[in-house]
């Protein structure tokens, strides 16, 4: 009788009717560069099916097949969930303080001098149970869920020591464990020198290529790894070994590249094959047009340049180049303090230039592709993943970025099943 019950539910078929708009509708997925950015197609008036916690089928509600388990999205959008491939997800603690201490004008050398920065999350994360991080964490995930966000990557970085680096990374194996949406992890030991190490970097390379990443790799706890290419941390050449060191135990190069200058970050990140360099700040036509002809991910973080009062990523630049261009949130407690994927899509249309349809497939396929996701994530197709955000009913698709600060979304859908409202 219970497995009747069970088999019964497996294979029903779940219908949403009534979709005023369904966006980013593809038979196939590819990874989408310059002008394809700007090609989001939709499905008006469409019906959606859902089996198996995958996308079924899709059409036109003129000949709808609709039975059984129905949704009525009485007009809504439905678009693929957000897929944010870059997050510092896992910390101890906020940094409210060195927000209030930049508004009052202290600079970030200040900042850094007063005992903040990475190094101050670093201290905390330290100090912190596993236990307590994990808690901390489920709970912020939860929060992004409910925003949209369908699959998530996240860094280690706040360790900066072999312990507590493979806690950091223990927590996001833990979390991936428990999330119903896919998490991937990138170790990021080489987030900052450690104090100890700030004048042995020979030292700290050490630890990281010797004694963290046999750990990660015996453990399975990182697919990527990831490197601060920045002046004052780690230098082109530095990022380079250290990259290479973790390709040698099997990880995916991703890279923090040209953030506050152009420190070669991006021109490694290349040279090392990596499957994206992110932030890009700081660019010129010459690191752009590498970009545009490599293989690599640009993916940019409008929040952190805004939270930072920084120049914006030239994202109309880098799609007329022609690069493959993703957008994430960098949700950290020092430069992003914001996991919200809709603000992340208003923000790279208000700031950066980039059209709706732009934002919107940098934000859904192609960061998926931007954390090894493209085949399963991003784009309502069948046989992906049925992680959907339902919005209430809107007059056009470009009203999502433009009511920028207003919650559109009615509801998520997490392997086909609708997230309980909070
Ligand atoms: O991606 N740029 C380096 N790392 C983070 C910020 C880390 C912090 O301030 O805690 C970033 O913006
Ligand atoms: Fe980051």
């Amino acid at each position: 009788m219970v497995k009747y019950y069970l088999l019964y539910f497996v294979y029903m078929e779940q219908y949403i009717i009534n979709i005023g708009q369904l966006v980013n509708v593809r038979e196939q997925s590819v990874l989408l560069r310059g002008k394809a950015l700007a090609d989001l197609p939709v499905l008006s008036n469409a019906w959606l099916s859902i089996r198996d916690g995958k996308i079924a089928a899709m059409g036109s509600m003129q000949d709808c097949p609709a039975t059984g388990d129905i949704h009525d999205a009485a007009g809504g959008m439905v678009l693929p969930s957000w897929c944010d491939s870059h997050t510092h997800l896992v910390f101890a603690a906020s940094r409210e303080n060195e927000f209030v201490d930049k508004i009052r004008g202290l600079t970030y050398a200040e900042i850094a001098a007063k005992g903040g920065g990475i190094l101050h999350s670093a201290r905390r994360l330290q100090d912190t149970p596993e236990a307590i991080l994990l808690e901390q964490a489920w709970e912020r995930l939860q929060e992004l869920m409910q925003l949209g966000t369908g699959a998530i990557e996240i860094k280690s970085g706040y360790g900066l020591n072999p312990e507590a680096e493979i806690k950091m990374l223990r927590v996001i194996k833990q979390l991936a464990a428990l999330s119903p949406i896919p998490v991937k992890a990138t170790f990021l030991g080489a987030h900052a020198y450690p104090p100890a190490f700030q004048q042995d970097h020979e030292g700290y390379i050490r630890q990281i290529t010797e004694e963290m990443l046999p750990v990660i790799a015996a453990e399975g706890l990182a697919t990527y790894i990831d490197v601060f290419c920045e002046k004052g941390f780690f230098s082109a050449d530095e990022t380079r070994r250290i990259c290479e060191a973790g390709k040698s135990y099997g990880l995916i190069p991703k890279i923090h590249a040209n953030q506050l200058h152009l420190s070669g970050g991006v021109e490694t990140g290349i040279a090392v094959g990596a499957l994206s360099v992110d932030h890009l700040e700081t660019m010129d036509a010459s690191t752009i047009a590498q970009l545009a002809a490599s293989n690599t991910i640009g993916t940019l973080l409008p929040t952190a340049a805004y939270f930072l009062r920084m120049p914006f990523q030239p994202a109309r630049q880098l799609a007329d180049a022609g690069c493959a261009l993703a957008l994430a949130s960098d949700f950290n407690p020092g430069s992003s303090p914001s996991g919200n994927m809709n603000t992340v899509v208003s923000m790279a249309c208000i700031a950066m230039r980039m059209l709706p349809e732009e934002a919107i497939n940098a934000a859904t396929l192609n960061g998926a592709y931007a954390m090894g996701l493209g085949e399963e994530m991003g784009s309502i197709t069948p046989g992906k993943r049925a992680n959907l955000i339902l919005t209430r009913p809107v007059p056009s698709l470009a009203y999502l970025p433009y009511a920028f600060g207003s919650n559109l979304i009615r509801r998520v859908m997490v392997n086909g099943s609708w997230l309980a409202p909070v």
